[in-house]
Formats: C-alpha cells, structure tokens, sequence
C-alpha cells in the first residue's frame, strides 16, 4: 500500500503468542491483556534497548474489548483491565517513541468472540485515528470469505480517510489459504502494508518449521508480492521463549530477515533470558531484514543436507546490475549436523572483483571471496549459519569491519 508507511518491515512486540485471550488479570497478574502489561511492554523496548535495534511497536492483539459496543455503536475497551482507555495508553507510548498497534476482525465478530466491525468499519477506523492508534491488525474470522475483496480494501480507503497514519495489517489472504486461486497479491499489496497468509504460530519448531515450508513451497508466487510498503507476514517472532532453542531462534531470525517479514515478537520481554535478547538484538541480522531494497529472498538450493536460501541486498552496482548478498544455509535435520561445503560461485556469487563476506551470527570477517573460493561450515540440528556478501567495486570504500 503506497501511503508512505512500512517502507520497511515493522519491527516492535504483539501480545498474542505468549499472552493469548488470558482475560483473568486476578489469577494471572502481568501475564493478562491488560494496560499495564503492554506499558511494562513498552518500557523495556525503550530501557533494554530494543527500540534502538529498531523495535517501535507495541501491539494490542485479540480480547481487549467489552463484549459489546456503546449506545453510539462506539467500540469500548474493556473498562477493567484498560480503567484509561486506548487513548491514554497511545499517548503513552508515543511519550517514549513507541507507536501503539491495535487489533480489530472485518467479520462479525473478533477470533475471541469479541464485537467485530461488520457495517462499523468506517466508525471504528475514525475511533482508532482518535485514539491515536498507528497500526490495525483487520483479522478475518466470522467473515464470508467471498466480502473480503470488498471489505478489506473498504477499511484501508476508510483509514486513509482518517488523515492519520495507520499501518494495515490484513489478515485476508490467510483466510483463503485453502483457496489459493483468489488471492491475489497484486490487488492485496494495493490496499494493505502487510498481511497474514499462512497459519497462526505457536513456540514450538513443528510451528516454524511449517511456515518455513509453506513460505518456500509458495516463493515463487510471494516474492513479486513483496516489496516497500506491501509485505508478507509470516507472523510473529517466538524468541525468547524457552520452548525455542537458541539455534532455532537463529533459525528464524535468519529466515524472516531473508524474506523481508515484520519482526514482530511475542514473548515476555520482563524476563527474557540473555541469549535470546542477543539473537534478538543482532544488529547485523536486522540490517538484512530492513535492507532499503525489500526484495524477498528465495531458496535456491536444497539437498538432504541443508537449504541455502540468498536474499540480494545493498550495496548495488547499478551500471553492472551486481548486488551484495545474504546468505542463509539452513540444516532442517532435526537429528544430525550437515557439512556445508560450496563454492561462492554455485551461490550465484560471480563479481569478478569478489565479496566481503562476513559471518552474521559470528560477527567475524572471513576474507574478500571470489567465486572459485569454497564456502565450508558445520550447521547444527534445526539451525543455520547466516553470512553476508558485500559486493567488492573499485569505487566503494566503506569495506565492512568484523
Ligand atoms: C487469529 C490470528 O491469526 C492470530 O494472530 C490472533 O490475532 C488471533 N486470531 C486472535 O484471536
């Protein structure tokens, strides 16, 4: 969508993948859909620095709502766990640079049987501007599916309407899944910043192993897609919680930065242990996901062994249309380590003058490569290794540093 937002991935936190529908604020104190909870959310983006990494979002999910709307059909937010509204808790966050994303459904009601915004959809993208709300996730369930071409593209001209800036996440195409025939990117990347296509995750690697799947299974379709402004969304970023291994949150760390996705994290940031604040805060790993490009990489190779996946990046050589890259090779084994071993060249690698190239999870330089040189590493059980190609030109000077 061309209203000058999401010119690069959203990057920030969404609370439904550690916190859920948990409505009980009694029996489960900070760890309930709450305002407090998404203020100590945004405080530790700002204090434990995050929000310099480039995670400014905090996202209210499902559940947050009263069961019903006001006497004016005006959504209300639930009066015990938000006692100060969504108004008081945007402004808030925009205290301390955080923007405030919020959740609504196009059907008639939300997942969580909450009011949807079927025939409200103009009222309530004017409630969220006056709220001084700057993101909208528009989830599809309790929707005909066959509205959805109408009603998604509604809700974005009604939030243009609005005047304020509002990021539009559509959770459309992930509704059409088993029909794959009407989605098309074109017309979806024309109303919305982002969308769901696949699957909800969940903090587990058969999780992040099917979207993986899904998303190369389907790359040829998707990568046209992408691009500033109109992204796919293979939903949030699990690190952090403990049902991930570490290698495994380098995993997806390292896929969804290949193919330019939102890194949106669901997890509690209140008691995130060490390692996986560092995966999470990899400012090489992010600068591949936000490379200005936006170009979606793709798997180029895979063996019983390992996936190499490659993603073209900054800097360019325009006059001799050569690229830098990122280099994902990816050990889907749960079992056994593989041996990596190939030559630059098979990469697709072929400057003549060569490639910086450094190791994004090492943070170590390992020489300007050409294509005969040979690539060779050892990739652990469900992870990767994650290098980078700066492309070598006579005219650049700013070679990178380990
Ligand atoms: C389905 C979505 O895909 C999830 O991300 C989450 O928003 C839930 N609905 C909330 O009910």
């Amino acid at each position: 969508l061309e209203n000058g937002l999401a010119r690069t991935p959203p990057m920030g936190w969404m609370s439904w993948t550690i916190f859920w529908c948990q409505i009980d604020c009694i029996k489960y104190p900070g760890k309930c859909i709450n305002e407090r909870m998404y203020k100590d959310m945004a405080d530790r983006l700002v204090e434990d620095g995050y929000k310099d990494f480039g995670y400014n979002r905090v996202h209210i999910d499902d559940c947050w709502m009263e069961m019903k709307r006001d006497k004016t059909g005006t959504l209300i937010a639930d009066r015990d766990r938000f006692p100060s509204g969504i108004q008081a808790l945007s402004r808030y966050m925009h205290a301390k640079g955080i923007l405030l994303g919020i959740y609504e459904d196009y059907g008639n009601k939300t997942c969580g049987g909450y009011p949807g915004s079927q025939y409200y959809l103009e009222k309530d993208a004017n409630t969220f501007a006056e709220w001084e709300v700057d993101y909208l996730k528009l989830d599809g369930c309790y929707a005909e599916e066959d509205d959805m071409a109408i009603g998604y593209p509604a809700m974005s001209d009604f939030l243009k309407k609005t005047g304020r800036d509002i990021v539009y996440s559509c959770s459309w195409p992930a509704y059409l899944e088993d029909e794959p025939e009407k989605v098309d990117y074109n017309v979806i990347g024309k109303y919305c910043n982002l969308w769901r296509n696949y699957g909800d995750i969940s903090a587990k690697w058969s999780s992040i192993q099917k979207i993986i799947d899904y998303y190369t299974e389907n790359q040829d379709k998707l990568i046209p897609a992408a691009g500033p402004g109109r992204w796919h969304d293979p939903d949030m970023i699990v690190v952090g919680q403990n049902t991930v291994t570490p290698d495994q949150s380098r995993t997806q760390m390292s896929l969804w930065s290949i193919w330019s996705a939102p890194l949106i994290m669901s997890n509690d940031l209140r008691v995130i242990k060490p390692v996986y604040k560092k995966i999470l805060q990899n400012s090489l790993v992010i600068a591949v996901d936000q490379d200005p490009l936006g170009i979606m990489g793709r798997m180029i190779f895979n063996n019983s062994d390992f996936a190499v996946y490659l993603k073209p990046i900054t800097p360019v050589d325009t006059d001799k249309n050569l690229y830098s890259y990122a280099v994902v090779f990816f050990n889907r084994n749960t079992d056994r380590s593989s041996v990596v071993s190939i030559m630059y060249g098979q990469l697709g690698l072929n400057n003549p003058l060569g490639y910086f190239v450094q190791d994004l999870w090492e943070n170590q330089y390992l020489g300007l490569k050409r294509s005969i040189d040979v690539y060779v590493a050892t990739i652990p059980p469900t992870g990767v290794k994650m290098i980078k190609a700066t492309l070598a030109h006579k005219f650049f000077i700013d070679t990178p540093t380990a």
